[in-house]
């Protein structure tokens, strides 16, 4: 069983400095200064970030915090992100960089210039007009890692449309209650993607959620594996076929948008019910995700960037599309799964295309470990210089085979904390600053974070306390869609009097002011890094004929950070058997994804609960855990 606590312990006083090399290359080498300046005067700070992008009109004002905790950031100005991420590269040297590599699973590979990719998304743009969708209208999008994804994006936010990616590893009442929340018209999909030498059969999912979300009136097919699908007439077009139609021009005007003008929809996990959909705009967004990586991973012109992660999540969104082509960087991308063909997969890659920076979550760096050192071994990795980690804390054990083995002691590893509601990375190093396996090390210049109590006030160094953000900053996220009140009651209403916004997370800091995260105080369960809610997994169980009520936790890990565990009360009548736990297994992939599979499923009678009848899973964790229950004085039963 891992013990985060006994991790902190073990690594605390372990440091790690960086080679003269990287300091001497990166764009911050006082990171103490930068940050204590940032902090000073955020506004002034921002303001100063903001200026090395082009706005078609300036801002009135940095921030506007009249209508709190509904912030507003460069108020007045007038931008699009996607002018900032490709149009502007167009008229310059960069038009022809590469601005994507990408491989497929089976080996196929692709490569975009930044005028390539501009046509690409122009011409898809257009398309996209064709179908009727204009300005404000949301998009939903639901595919495999392909090039498509990012293409579909940023035609989605050039004309002005809002995107709302659903990762391609849930499934149809997922998507579903997805594509209903953001009433999307238009859904973008592939036949099917390639997984561990097999294929995923999105589209039927895809038709199975229209089904039960019928708002949808066309969907676009890309076709990535040729499997056999049903297109039904007049709703279903072929991706290929629309781009050579003549409306396909790859000319497009970029629509003008206002700073706070809604980008894109992602949904999260939260405390309860439905998953919420997470707003950002184009100003504030594109300023503090491109200033983050800038002087997080250092990107330079002669970079090759691999953010491992999914486009599907905000990682993806963030650091796989919307940053790296604003800071005109040359990004990799890859299908399939990290060990397929051989554990060797990623490392090959890596030699192949000579990647420099390598951004990815613990529990892949886990898995891959697991498979030993003479896979990485047999591979040049000489091209990597920096090197990252994201999604859950990661364990000291990880963290220095990574260093060691992967970065040969000569790469920082960037453990990034941030949230989807973030934007973008809030609590992390930069390549100069000395670390500590297992810390995030410090908030990020103009990131005021702080661990307190229950009251909001400061706790003591090495003490356990509620993490939260005190001061606004321009990635954060706006609102929930459609649902204001949501967003005040989940992040402001904890620390209303301060204003101060909640993270869910708990933390610690040392005595040298460097901060470890222990992990979530909410319902969320993080596997394999993936951000699940207990709420959406239980529903899929409860939706099974066999099931009364169910209730799910989190249950540490080695391999995925936690797995989850099921409680299940069944009907009057159904009698348990390891034949119903296969068939429960099975309804819960194909509801809401492979990742919410429960490990174990467990039949029993009754569920703690509180008077008014919520679940106390907290009981169940520590019960499950052989741990002291705690204070139980508002269980009924
Ligand atoms: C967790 C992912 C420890 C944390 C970008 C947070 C981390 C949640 C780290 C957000 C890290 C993310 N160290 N924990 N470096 N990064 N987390 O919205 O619990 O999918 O609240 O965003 O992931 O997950 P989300």
């Amino acid at each position: 069983m891992v013990d985060r606590h006994e991790d902190i312990l073990a690594a605390e006083h372990e440091i790690y400095y960086p080679p003269p090399e990287v300091v001497e290359k990166a764009y911050i080498k006082d990171y103490d200064a930068v940050r204590e300046k940032a902090l000073a005067d955020i506004e002034a700070f921002w303001a100063e970030r903001a200026q090395e992008l082009d706005w078609f009109e300036p801002w009135e004002k940095v921030l506007d915090d009249s209508n709190a905790p509904f912030y507003k950031w460069f108020v007045g100005a007038k931008t699009n992100i996607v002018h900032n991420a490709l149009d502007r590269h167009i008229n310059t040297w960069r038009k022809n960089k590469i601005a994507l590599i990408w491989e497929g699973e089976p080996g196929d590979q692709r490569s975009y210039s930044y005028y390539r990719l501009w046509q690409e998304v122009n011409k898809f743009a257009n398309v996209l007009r064709s179908l009727g969708v204009k300005k404000g209208d949301t998009v939903t999008i639901y595919m495999g890692r392909v090039p498509e994804l990012p293409i579909a994006m940023l035609a989605t936010a050039k004309i002005g449309a809002i995107h709302s990616v659903v990762y391609g590893g849930f499934s149809e009442q997922a998507l579903a209650d997805r594509i209903h929340d953001a009433q999307s018209r238009v859904l973008i999909t592939a036949d099917g993607a390639w997984l561990r030498g097999k294929t995923v059969n999105l589209k039927d999912i895809a038709d199975e959620a229209v089904h039960r979300s019928p708002v949808v009136e066309h969907m676009v097919v890309v076709k990535r594996t040729g499997q056999q699908v049903n297109m039904e007439q007049g709703r279903d077009y072929w991706y290929h076929e629309l781009m050579s139609l003549p409306i396909a021009s790859p000319h497009c005007e970029t629509e003008v948008m206002d700073a706070e003008d809604p980008l894109f929809i992602l949904y999260t996990s939260g405390t309860t019910g439905k998953p919420k959909g997470v707003l950002h705009t184009h100003g504030g967004y594109q300023v503090y995700t491109s200033t983050t990586l800038k002087w997080v991973f250092d990107i330079k012109d002669d970079d090759r960037w691999w953010c491992a992660a999914d486009p599907g999540w905000i990682t993806g969104h963030s650091y796989i599309v919307y940053a790296p082509l604003i800071l005109g960087a040359t990004s990799f991308m890859y299908e399939g799964a990290p060990n397929y063909p051989y554990p060797d997969r990623w490392w090959r890659m890596v030699e192949k295309y000579g990647i420099t920076i390598l951004y990815t979550a613990p529990t892949a760096i886990r898995g891959l470990m697991r498979f030993g050192d003479a896979w990485p071994k047999r591979h040049d990795l000489s091209s990597l210089r920096l090197l990252g980690s994201v999604g859950e804390p990661i364990n000291p054990e990880a963290w220095r085979w990574y260093y060691r083995v992967i970065g040969k002691e000569k790469c920082p590893i960037m453990d990034t904390w941030w949230q989807t509601e973030t934007g973008g990375f809030m609590i992390t190093p930069v390549p100069s600053y000395p670390l500590k396996p297992g810390s995030a090390t410090k908030p990020f210049p103009g990131i005021d974070a702080e661990i307190v109590d229950e009251e909001g006030d400061p706790v003591k160094p090495n003490e356990d306390g509620y993490l939260v953000i005190k001061k606004p900053w321009p990635g954060m996220a706006r609102t929930v869609w459609g649902d204001p009140d949501r967003y005040v009651k989940q992040y402001w209403e904890r620390y209303k009097e301060k204003g101060y916004y909640l993270t869910g997370d708990s933390a610690r800091k040392d005595e040298d002011g460097y901060f470890w995260i222990i992990g979530r105080i909410d319902d969320v369960i993080k596997v394999s890094g993936y951000r699940l809610g207990t709420a959406e997994i239980e529903s899929a169980l409860v939706s099974h004929p066999a099931v009364a009520e169910a209730a799910v936790i989190g249950i540490p890990d080695e391999l995925k950070g936690n797995v989850i565990w099921a409680y299940v009360i069944l009907k009057q009548g159904v009698e348990g058997s390891d034949k119903l736990v296969d068939e429960l297994k099975q309804h819960v992939r194909h509801e809401t994804g492979p990742i919410t599979v429960p490990a174990k499923i467990f039949f029993v009678d009754s569920l703690p609960k509180t008077r008014s009848g919520k679940i106390m899973r907290r009981v169940l964790k520590a019960r499950a855990l052989g741990k002291d229950v705690g204070d139980t004085s508002t269980l009924a039963d």
